[in-house]
């Protein structure tokens, strides 16, 4: 474990309220290079509210993020972006019409070179074709064969390797997924968990919110335990079993018993 190198991510003393409802209450969070950190927590805990806070889709009320060893304060999810910090949402935010290349670049289309692209603005088709190709095969993307296939004809599972490789693809530091294998049948779910330990080992570490503990445990190196609000606890697959980590997200158990 990397943990005496400093967190490419971290949070301090986070607090979000919605009225009288607390949503986060003074949670500190930790993300180091090189590794898959997930969060776990049983219904309110405050997953998405932390992940919200995280990814600028929610400013926290108290508490500190730091980015690089930067204090950051993101103005909204496309300050976070710009600042590398990709998040996968459940609903994946693809355009389905539109073809894999397309969407990889959706938001970001490259242009023609010279006049073409600069004066006429004429997107570059193929050379994103080509990128796209090469960003997916880098990725260990092999279910997605021809990047001219529509979003809309893939199975749930090449859509969600498509959303992930989108997250990745732009030299992103930090990439955080929410439930990405939720709806998924088990090879889809492999391939997924395959996919995160791919990014992890090129580098790009993962924030990976689930509720299914079997994913969590497989591809897991530290897991973040939220409860009622507040961390409760940060273990390892290797010091902790499944009911442990279950037990402490219930209540039923304090971290050290
Ligand atoms: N926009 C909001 N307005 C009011 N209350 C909110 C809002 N967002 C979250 N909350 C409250 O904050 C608490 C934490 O919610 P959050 O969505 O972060 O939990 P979660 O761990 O993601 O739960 P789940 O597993 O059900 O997705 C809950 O009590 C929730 O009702
Ligand atoms: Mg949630």
């Amino acid at each position: 474990m990397n943990t005496d190198k400093t967190p490419i991510l971290e949070a301090r003393g986070l607090v979000k309220t919605f009225g009288r409802v607390v949503g986060l209450d003074g949670v500190d969070l930790e993300l180091y290079p090189g590794e898959v950190l997930a969060v776990i927590g049983d219904n309110g805990a405050g997953k998405s509210t932390l992940i919200k806070c995280l990814t600028g889709a929610e400013i926290p009320d108290e508490g500190e993020i730091w980015l690089d060893d930067r204090l950051t304060r993101f103005k909204g999810p496309q300050d976070a972006r710009a600042h590398g910090i990709e998040t996968v949402y459940q609903n994946l935010a693809l355009s389905p019409a539109l073809d894999i290349a397309a969407n990889l670049f959706l938001g970001r289309e490259e242009r023609k070179p010279g006049l073409l692209g600069s004066l006429l603005r004429v997107v570059d088709t193929k050379g994103m074709r080509r990128r796209a190709r090469a960003e997916l095969s880098a990725l260990g993307i092999t279910t997605l064969q021809d990047v001219t296939v529509p979003v809309e004809n893939l199975s749930g599972g090449q859509r969600q390797a498509v959303a992930v490789a989108r997250a990745a693809a732009f030299g992103s530091k930090v990439v955080v997924l929410d439930e990405p294998t939720a709806a998924l049948g088990v090879r889809e779910s492999n391939q997924v968990l395959e996919l995160i330990r791919n990014l992890r080992d090129r580098g790009v570490p993962v924030i990976l919110i689930s509720h299914n503990m079997p994913h969590v445990f497989e591809v897991a190196d530290r897991i973040h335990i939220q409860r009622l609000g507040k961390r409760a606890a940060t273990i390892t697959p290797e010091t902790h079993s499944m009911t442990d980590a279950v037990a402490i997200m219930t209540g039923a158990r304090e971290a050290g018993e």
